[in-house]
C-alpha cells in the first residue's frame, strides 16, 4: 500500500522538498539519485526541516541546528531530543510514493479509540492508512514537556508512563498508559 507524493525528477539530487500526505508533512531527500522520506516537523520546535541545509545525509534544521540522519532519521545533535520518523519510498518511473507499512492496513485498532468514537468505519479506515507502526526501546523518551507534538500516539502493546520534571532531574510519576508500544496514528498540524 502506498500514497503518491509528487514527481520524484523534480527534486534535483542533493536537494529536499516536501509534501502533504493527509495532513502530515513529509520530506523527501535525493541522495544521489537515492530517496529518502523523513517526517519534516523537527522534533525540537517543529520547525520545517526541508528548509534547513543536507550535506551528504546530515540534514541541518535551520532554526537551532538540530541534526538528523535523512537515511534513517537518527538523531545526530542536539539541541533536539529525538530523531525523526524515516519513511519507505517507492519510486515508479517518474512517480514517487510513500510506502505504508503493512499493519497500517490493518483496520479496526482505531475503533476502539474513545476519542474516535464518533467517526464511521471509512473514516476510520482512512485515518488507519496514515498511520505508522514505532516502537521505542525501555526508557526512550517519546514526548518531552514544552516540545513541539507532531503526532498522536495509540499505546497498542507494553507500556508507557506520564514523567514529571525529567529534565530537572526530578522525576515524578504522573500516570502509566497503556499496556502495550505506540503507534503513530494521526499527524497532528
Ligand atoms: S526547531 Fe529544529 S533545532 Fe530547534
Amino acid at each position: 500500500m502506498s500514497s503518491v507524493l509528487g514527481k520524484a525528477g523534480e527534486i534535483p539530487p542533493d536537494t529536499m522538498a516536501a509534501f502533504d500526505v493527509a495532513g502530515a508533512r513529509i520530506g523527501v531527500a535525493n541522495l544521489n539519485g537515492k530517496y529518502f522520506g523523513f517526517n519534516d516537523v523537527c522534533p525540537h520546535r517543529g520547525c520545517a526541516l526541508v528548509e534547513g541545509k543536507l550535506e551528504g545525509s546530515t540534514l541541518t534544521c535551520p532554526c537551532h541546528g538540530s541534526q538528523f540522519d535523512v537515511t534513517n532519521g537518527a538523531l545526530l545533535r542536539g539541541p533536539a531530543t529525538t530523531g525523526i520518523d524515516a519513511y519507505e519510498l517507492e519510486v515508479a518511473g517518474d512517480e514517487l510514493a510513500l510506502k505504508l507499512p503493512e499493519e497500517a492496513s490493518e483496520t479496526g485498532f482505531l475503533a476502539g479509540v474513545p476519542l474516535f468514537a464518533g467517526l464511521d468505519s471509512e473514516a476510520l479506515a482512512n485515518l488507519e492508512a496514515f498511520t505508522f507502526r514505532r516502537t521505542f526501546a525501555s526508557g526512550q523518551v517519546i514526548v518531552e514537556e514544552g516540545r513541539t507534538g507532531n503526532g498522536l500516539f495509540v499505546v497498542l502493546s507494553g507500556k508507557v508512563e506520564v514523567v514529571k520534571g525529567l529534565a530537572q532531574g526530578n522525576p515524578r510519576a504522573l500516570a502509566a498508559l497503556g499496556g502495550r508500544a505506540l503507534r503513530r496514528a494521526v499527524p497532528a498540524r
